[in-house]
């Protein structure tokens, strides 16, 4: 596996790579890679003769009073897996190679990136759709693979790739959970022992929620359950607990098409977002 920091570099590489024939698939990462970004690179190599996977911790994505600083970064470790895994290249520019002096372009994915996240976290998903567009024109891959976990972050990906004629197909990976149900994120790392447990509480209340809407129960009673559960669970803040489109994104306030029950809430210092799906019998 190579390990590349320039794009020139990458462009070249990735030409020697297309010569042998074959797709070339990207999975985007921030790194801290864990058996979820694992399941990304499966999939890419299920459906892919040469995969490439990025580690760049992207400023423009994160809020000024969020975790840029202390995002883990271990791109010793996460190096050795890929290269087990039998990755071609490890994509790893830094932060000025990314955005050189006097970079002054912005992508913004109107509609699906307003609201939940968007709403909690200004910027965030242009940071992300800035970020991916970059990569897509630095990789110039077949496919791309995304994990659902990231919800909203997949449909932002899909509009931004149709809208621009991007021409990259994006590849979903379903959630990938500990045992407990507990989503698999590099954020799970900052959570105390006793905050751990509690965070279980965050799936199975969706689930819960998922379970009463799918059965004909309420939209609005089943998000107040699962809301109120969450935060007996001990956490702090609440930003969202919503039924969407699974598409569009837009409000369901009726179970008449297929639709995603999505939360994120605060406990401690950990930001946790889960997302499950419903839809209609
Ligand atoms: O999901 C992530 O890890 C990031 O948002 C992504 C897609 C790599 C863009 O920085």
């Amino acid at each position: 596996m190579q390990t590349i920091r320039d794009v020139a570099e990458l462009r070249k590489a990735v030409e020697q790579l297309r010569k042998s024939g074959g797709r070339v698939a990207l999975v985007p990462t921030m790194g801290a890679l864990h058996a979820g970004h694992m399941a990304l690179v499966a999939e890419a190599k299920r459906q892919a003769e040469h995969v490439i996977v990025s580690i760049f911790v992207n400023p423009a994505q994160f809020g000024p009073n969020e975790d840029l600083g202390s995002y883990p970064r271990r791109e010793a470790e996460d190096s050795k897996l890929l290269e087990l895994e039998g990755c071609a290249i490890l994509w790893a520019p830094d932060a000025a190679a990314m955005y050189p002096q006097g970079f002054s372009t912005r992508v913004q994915v109107a509609g699906v990136s307003e609201g939940l996240d968007g709403a909690a976290r200004p910027g965030h998903f242009d940071g992300v759709a800035t970020v991916v567009t970059k990569l897509f024109n630095q990789v110039r891959p077949d496919l791309a693979i995304f994990g659902e976990k990231d919800f909203q972050q997949l449909a932002v990906i899909r509009r931004l790739v149709r809208d621009l004629d991007l021409g990259v197909e994006i590849v979903p990976v379903p959630t990938q959970r500990e045992a407990d149900g507990l989503a698999l994120s590099s954020r799970n790392a900052y959570l105390t022992a006793e905050e751990r447990v509690a965070a279980r509480t965050l799936p199975r209340a969706l689930g819960e929620a998922a379970a009463a809407i799918q059965k004909g129960g309420a939209v609005a009673e089943a998000l107040a359950a699962a809301r109120v559960k969450i935060e007996q669970a001990g956490f702090g803040q609440v930003d969202y607990v919503e039924l969407r489109d699974a598409e569009t994104l837009e409000p369901v306030d009726r179970l008449d098409r297929p639709a995603r029950v999505l939360a994120a809430a605060k406990i401690g210092r950990t930001r946790l977002i889960d997302n499950l799906p419903v839809a209609p019998l």
